[in-house]
């Protein structure tokens, strides 16, 4: 029997750095990328086009199966384009409504079940390098490598905001204080799938530490494991 392709999973709260750490590890290994939190927020942005309440879980479950949605160009951890039902979303998901209303979804069980398949599906060779909330415990449970990312909650906001300011969006620091609290609450508590490391997870904290440090401590775990050949 073939292995299956190999998964580095990488998880952790909003703002930890894994999203990017995640694009550029997968173009450096050449491997594809799945960006698990897009899937949610798609979801709560084609409910919320479709009129379907954030908590009417039959609905979700049916519109989550049959979510159109391509990820145009996702190869080798370059971007995706996003395209749900026809129209470029690449950007419209990133609002901090988008983020919560995916919040929301994510905490119903319908709902992670009917996209679990899907993320499955983007286990092709050469490798994956999925980044989410539980990609490690539950989506690739056999993944060789497990990466928790932290930081303090009060960088995470510092992160953000500066991120909304140079986009030139009038945001205050602690309003995003707040509604990172909130969203924390809500993924570690929920009682599916919630946000915690996988036992065999390694926890990198990085508060202190520069992007290129991080990448530097994931990159010599794989040269541990001995993992992308
Ligand atoms: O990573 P993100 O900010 O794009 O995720 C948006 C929301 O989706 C976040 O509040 C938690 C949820 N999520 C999840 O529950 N499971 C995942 N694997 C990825 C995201």
């Amino acid at each position: 029997m073939i292995a299956p392709a190999p998964v580095i999973t990488i998880d952790g709260p909003s703002g930890s750095g894994k999203g990017t750490v995640a694009g550029i590890l997968a173009k450096r290994l050449g491997w594809n990328l799945l960006d698990s939190g897009a899937l949610y927020r798609l979801l709560a942005f084609a409910a919320t086009n479709h009129g379907v309440a954030l908590d009417n879980e039959p609905l979700l479950e049916k519109l989550a199966a049959h979510l159109d949605v391509q990820f145009v160009g996702a190869t080798d951890g370059k971007p995706a384009r996003i395209v749900l039902e026809g129209d470029d979303v690449t950007h419209a998901i990133r609002s901090e409504t988008v983020a919560a209303g995916a919040s929301k979804v994510a905490a119903l069980p319908a709902v992670r079940e009917a996209l679990l398949q899907r993320q499955r599906a983007f286990q092709e060779f050469p490798g994956l390098v999925a980044d989410g909330r539980d990609m490690g415990t539950v989506v690739f449970p056999d993944s060789p490598l497990k990466v928790f990312l932290t930081a303090s909650a009060e960088e995470r906001a510092r992160r953000r905001y500066l991120q909304l300011k140079a986009k030139g969006d009038d945001v205050s620091l602690s309003g995003l204080l707040d509604e990172i609290r909130a969203r924390d609450e809500r993924d570690t508590q929920r009682a599916i799938a919630p946000l915690k490391p996988a036992a065999d997870a390694i926890q990198l904290d990085s508060t202190e530490l520069s992007i290129d440090q991080v990448l530097e401590k994931i990159m010599s775990e794989i040269a541990l494991r001995d993992i992308a050949g």
